[in-house]
């Protein structure tokens, strides 16, 4: 195994207090050795010790590879006249999802696997590193073991989303579907997902058919974590901190309780996705509000075809910044760290010895440019699993 030392490290976002400066850990003239796939040491450059090879990232800014713990990736087609009419005054709804699953089903295997391999390719390069990502659009037993199945060549973070909307075929019995989704669909599911999720929406699931479908998931193993409150308030918050959800997703219409709810979980992360806001016109959830209440926040794209179709966790940080009242410090931690805890991981959202070696060089000076330099392609080299694949 070659270690390799990134030297001249301008200024370095750890995650690690104990590393570097306040919460971020942050050090200025750095460097970072990389051993395999870890990271085998971080500090001041000057101490830096030898390695085999060695990278000069003159003087730019470097932060842990980006954690996008929500993303609907296995997916056919695109709703490009349904954005155009919604821009021209229309709402969104959740029933505009049964456009991508004819498609996604009349699709082969081959074209979903180019498609989950084109949008991871174009999240790392834009710095991300781990990516979720979920079924949901096929609804049917065979098709979303198939999502799954193609999303785990990709990723490991693969989530069960049978429940994102009653399939069209069981529209007029949405019981006879959740019991679908809880026994045949979950029995194909269970073997590729390690996540269960559910839609808990009005033109979606309810409360209940919620519950049910998160219990009978996390009964096969599978963790919980859901889409709540989303278009409208809702009992998804609050089910999702009831069940030790991992995270309860998008978050914008909150009650003082779901706040609260939130505050005081252990273990439920507050995951925005301010990339469906932007693209549907809504109203940005308050992330101030969570943060300064005691709740984790995470950030992360949704990229799906409908309500956010994007891959670029550096414009999420930009909006929560300008418009979710997050500073550009939390916004580039809640993209790292809160991504990974959203999905329980350790190893990855931080630079320090053990963790994996996920790396973003930027084209600047300090991270802050990542909201303060908007639109601007500021990622400029990417090492994942401590290989080098960008720059
Ligand atoms: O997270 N909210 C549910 N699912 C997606 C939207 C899916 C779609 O419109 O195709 C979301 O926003
Ligand atoms: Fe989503």
């Amino acid at each position: 195994m070659t270690t390799t030392v990134i030297t001249n490290i301008g200024s370095l976002v750890t995650n690690t207090p104990g590393l570097g400066e306040g919460p971020l850990g942050l050090l200025r003239d750095a460097a970072v050795v990389i051993d395999g796939d870890r990271i085998a040491w971080a500090g001041p450059a000057g101490r830096a010790p030898a390695a085999d090879a060695s990278y000069d990232a003159k003087g730019r800014a470097a932060v842990p590879g980006f954690v996008d713990s929500h993303s609907h990736l296995v997916f056919a087609g695109d709703r490009t006249e349904e954005f155009n009419a919604r821009m021209s005054g229309r709402p969104y709804t959740a029933g505009g999802i049964r456009t991508t699953v004819a498609a996604t089903r009349a699709a082969s295997d081959e074209e979903l696997d180019a498609n989950v391999a084109r949008f991871v390719t174009e999240a790392l390069r834009q710095g991300t590193t781990t990516i979720e990502t979920k079924s949901g659009y096929g609804l049917t037993p065979h098709d979303e073991a198939r999502a799954l199945r193609i999303a785990a060549a990709h990723t490991s973070e693969t989530t069960y989303l049978g429940a994102h909307i009653v399939a069209p075929e069981y529209a007029g019995d949405p019981a006879a579907y959740v019991d679908l989704v809880t026994g045949p669909m979950l029995d194909a599911c269970a073997p590729y997902a390690r996540w269960v999720d559910v839609f808990c929406e009005e033109g979606a699931f309810d409360g209940d058919q919620a519950r049910t479908i998160l219990t009978a998931g996390a009964k096969r193993g599978l963790v919980p974590r859901v889409h709540a409150n989303q278009l409208s308030y809702g009992p998804g918050v609050r089910l999702a901190v009831e069940l030790g959800a991992a995270s309860a997703d998008h978050c914008t219409h909150l009650t003082p309780e779901d706040v609260d709810a939130l505050a005081q979980s252990g273990s439920t992360v507050a995951t925005l996705l301010p990339g469906a806001e932007f693209s549907t016109r809504a109203r940005y959830p308050d992330a101030r509000r969570l943060i300064d209440a005691g709740a984790t926040v995470a950030l992360s794209t949704d990229c799906n075809p409908g309500s956010s179709f994007t891959t670029a966790m550096p414009f999420c940080i930009a909006i929560a910044v300008r418009d979710m009242g997050m500073t550009p410090d939390e916004a580039l931690q809640a993209a790292t760290l809160g991504g990974a805890k959203a999905l329980r991981r350790t190893d990855v959202g931080r630079v320090a010895p053990g963790a994996c070696a996920d790396i973003a060089l930027l084209d600047a000076p300090s991270h802050v440019h990542l909201a303060y330099r908007p639109g601007v392609p500021l990622v400029s080299a990417v090492w994942r699993r401590g290989v080098r694949e960008l720059g």
